[in-house]
């Protein structure tokens, strides 16, 4: 048997269509620029991406969850920096009208030409500000600009006090958050990996400052653990430390996660030592202490930050490049392909899925109400249609771990044939105790 991994992004594209993960926004309007929805798969999948990350931050004893809102006071995109700072240099071609980055475009770096046309006739680079404006009430003037927020961090850092405190904890800890954040990105494009609204999932851990570098190590190893657990190869993974020159103009030390896209290896999530550049600037700004009284040795500080950021729909993507394979076998009757998505299963969308083998009233009635059992705890699906093996290869498509498949023999011996995504393996077992065998199987699941 041969194993083809994604080379083309493509594939995954039409996958996720055909089968219900991600539709273009707006589809029958022709779709609008890089939007997209999460369909009745999808949907599924992504909250099961973002309860992972949840409960690998707040089930531990030293974080706290937070929902902020995304409208925030326009002070604090002042005080973070980002209405002054959070900007690409826009150059337009006079000739073709193109507007292209004039920082990483390459005719525009090498020969100061444009990307489109070639002509030399160019605009100054400007400054484009990348946050969506909106006005709050109902007058449009400058007085009422508010701004889609352009990271979830900054509710993070002007909560500090109020999770610190309510929550009691003592530094070090940290404040996670899952939420939307809004881009408008001069360059979007690969799929869902860039696109101008999108979740992102961040936690600032706090630290006594001269902590910081020892606290920054150990979120790194953290990170890495949680990729490695989630089955994610780790030949698509790997650090890339941020030089000089790259440093976010906030951050003291910085180290990229890079996962191996089919476009090559990209910026999956952000490890920051973000220092205490932003408590301090809100200080500055709202002129409200943001201090910590460490009451164990009287001392008072402001803490500094690690920050851990992650793009939801980025890590989406990830998985289902990842968990990509087609089994390609070939015998005197051809070529059979089984394309499978080895999604660890706390993550694929579907748990199990009930497979009647026929559609006889005889079968179809205990088969609904075995799904109905399984649903009591997983999502689960119920498919009739077509033959068996069909049937089987439509779920390996969408990552579902377990086939439960109700035959003549269940209704005297109370047990279904399981069929594994991974060996096609098949076992029987008991009805009564299909819950239980597919909840231990998913916590002792190993990916690696
Ligand atoms: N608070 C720090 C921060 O926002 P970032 O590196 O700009 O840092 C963190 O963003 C993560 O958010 C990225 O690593 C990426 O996974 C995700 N992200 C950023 N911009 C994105 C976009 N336009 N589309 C999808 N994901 C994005």
């Amino acid at each position: 048997m041969k194993i083809k991994y994604l080379e083309d992004l493509n594939t995954l594209v039409s996958l996720s269509k055909r089968r219900g993960f991600v539709f273009q926004s707006s589809e029958i309007y022709g779709g609008l620029g890089s939007c997209w929805d999460y369909g009745p798969l999808g949907s599924l999948m992504k909250l099961n991406v973002k309860r992972a990350w949840w409960n690998a931050m707040t089930r531990r004893q030293d974080i706290v969850g937070l929902d902020a809102s995304i409208l925030m006071h326009p002070m604090v995109w002042k005080a973070s920096g980002h209405v002054d700072g959070f900007s690409d240099p826009l150059v337009d071609c006079k000739e073709c009208k193109t507007r292209f980055r004039a920082d990483n475009t390459e005719s525009y770096l090498k020969d100061k030409k444009c990307p489109n046309c070639g002509s030399k006739n160019l605009s100054e680079p400007r400054q484009f500000n990348l946050m969506f404006k909106t006005h709050m009430g109902p007058v449009e003037d400058s007085g009422s600009v508010v701004y889609l927020r352009p990271e979830t961090a900054q509710g993070h850092f002007v909560n500090f006090l109020n999770c610190q405190q309510s929550s009691r904890y003592k530094v070090p800890f940290g404040i996670a958050a899952i939420g939307k954040s809004f881009r408008n990105e001069i360059t979007p494009g690969n799929f869902i990996f860039r696109t101008r609204e999108f979740e992102q999932m961040e936690m600032q851990f706090f630290v006594k400052p001269g902590t910081d570098a020892q606290f920054f190590e150990m979120w790194k190893e953290i990170r890495w653990g949680f990729y490695k657990k989630y089955g994610i190869k780790t030949d698509n993974l790997e650090f890339h430390p941020h030089g000089e020159g790259e440093l976010a103009h906030y951050a003291k030390a910085a180290v990229d996660v890079h996962y191996r896209f089919p476009m090559g290896f990209s910026e999956l999530e952000g490890i920051h030592n973000r220092g205490d550049f932003d408590l301090t600037q809100h200080m500055k700004f709202s002129g409200k202490s943001l201090e910590y009284f460490d009451e164990a040795t009287k001392e008072k500080f402001i803490p500094y930050v690690i920050e851990t950021a992650v793009g939801c729909d980025r890590l989406f993507l990830a998985f289902l490049c990842d968990a990509y394979r087609e089994e390609i076998t070939t015998s005197e009757k051809g070529e059979d392909v089984r394309v499978v998505l080895g999604l660890h299963p706390e993550i694929a969308p579907i748990k199990a899925a009930v497979l009647p083998l026929s559609k006889k009233e005889e079968l179809a009635g205990p088969a609904e109400k075995l799904r109905a059992q399984l649903a009591e705890d997983f999502d689960v699906q119920y498919d009739e249609a077509g033959s068996i093996g069909k049937r089987y290869r439509r779920q390996d498509e969408i990552g579902t771990p377990f086939c439960c498949t109700v035959d003549f023999d269940s209704l005297n011996d109370g047990a279904v044939t399981v069929r594994h995504r991974e060996t096609m393996q098949q076992e029987r077992v008991n009805m009564t105790q299909l819950n239980a065998y597919v909840a231990a199987k998913l916590k002792n699941f190993s990916a690696n």
